[in-house]
């Protein structure tokens, strides 16, 4: 059960209200699919949470015989249900699941809530709903690349407050590839404003990091 007004805890994200450059960003991130490789050598068989899914991209492709994913997903918009996947609509601070009911917990791109809600309310239920030994990782930006040089800001997470925390991390180095220069424009002025009109090439360095834990038992 959801126990707060998710609404309050969402993250603001324009994939539901600009489904074009969504499609651009999906489709070209890690064009070559390392985060789902790695994704896919780490993770165990059994049942797992992908928690903040987007449209179900990276859910659907971990997905075989032998490990079934949920995908959590708050922006009902977002939400493909043409894929076929089990979803739930929910947010990563009040996961509406069992404690101790997935053998691993990830989440690629959406476990960043610093000025909205502490960082700890969203790991806090990660680890609830994870069973003892169970595995959770967290991608996000590494930063020091070629794609986060665009901002003015630093989108870059912040490694030390995760090793904090108990994680390990791993660096994939990755590239955003477009189609063609164009299409590198769009996105890139869109998230960067001026910079991203100067773009001209299609390959943009892109690093990657992968937070991982397992979950130690709780008595
Ligand atoms: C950058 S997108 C990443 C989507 C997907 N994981 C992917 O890799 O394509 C961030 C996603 O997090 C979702 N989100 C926003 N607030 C959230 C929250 N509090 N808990 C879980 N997911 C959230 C957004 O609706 C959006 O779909």
């Amino acid at each position: 059960m959801i126990k707060d007004n998710k609404n309050s805890k969402i993250i603001p994200f324009y994939g539901s209200t600009n489904p074009d450059l969504f499609e651009i960003e999906r489709r070209c991130i890690d064009r070559e699919g390392k985060v789902i490789e790695f994704l896919d050598r780490i993770l165990p068989d059994g049942n797992l949470l992908d928690v903040g899914a987007g449209n179900g991209f990276t859910a659907e492709k971990l997905t075989n015989g032998h490990r079934h994913i949920i995908a959590v997903e708050p922006d009902e918009k977002m939400i493909d249900r043409n894929k076929r996947l089990i979803w739930s609509n929910g947010v990563a601070q009040s996961i509406p699941f069992h404690s101790k009911t997935f053998d691993a917990m990830y989440s690629t791109w959406a476990f960043f809530f610093d000025g909205i809600t502490d960082l700890d309310d969203g790991l806090k239920e990660v680890e609830r709903v994870v069973k003892d030994d169970g595995i959770i990782i967290i991608v996000d930006n590494y930063g020091n690349d070629e794609f986060c040089s665009l901002s003015t800001q630093d989108i870059s997470s912040n490694v030390s407050k995760w090793v904090q925390r108990g994680f390990d991390y791993h660096v994939i180095h990755t590239e955003f590839i477009f189609d063609s220069i164009e299409e590198a424009r769009k996105l890139l002025t869109f998230y960067f404003g001026e910079k991203g009109t100067q773009i001209d090439q299609t390959r943009i360095e892109y690093k990657v990091v992968a937070y991982t834990k397992r979950k130690t038992t709780v008595n």
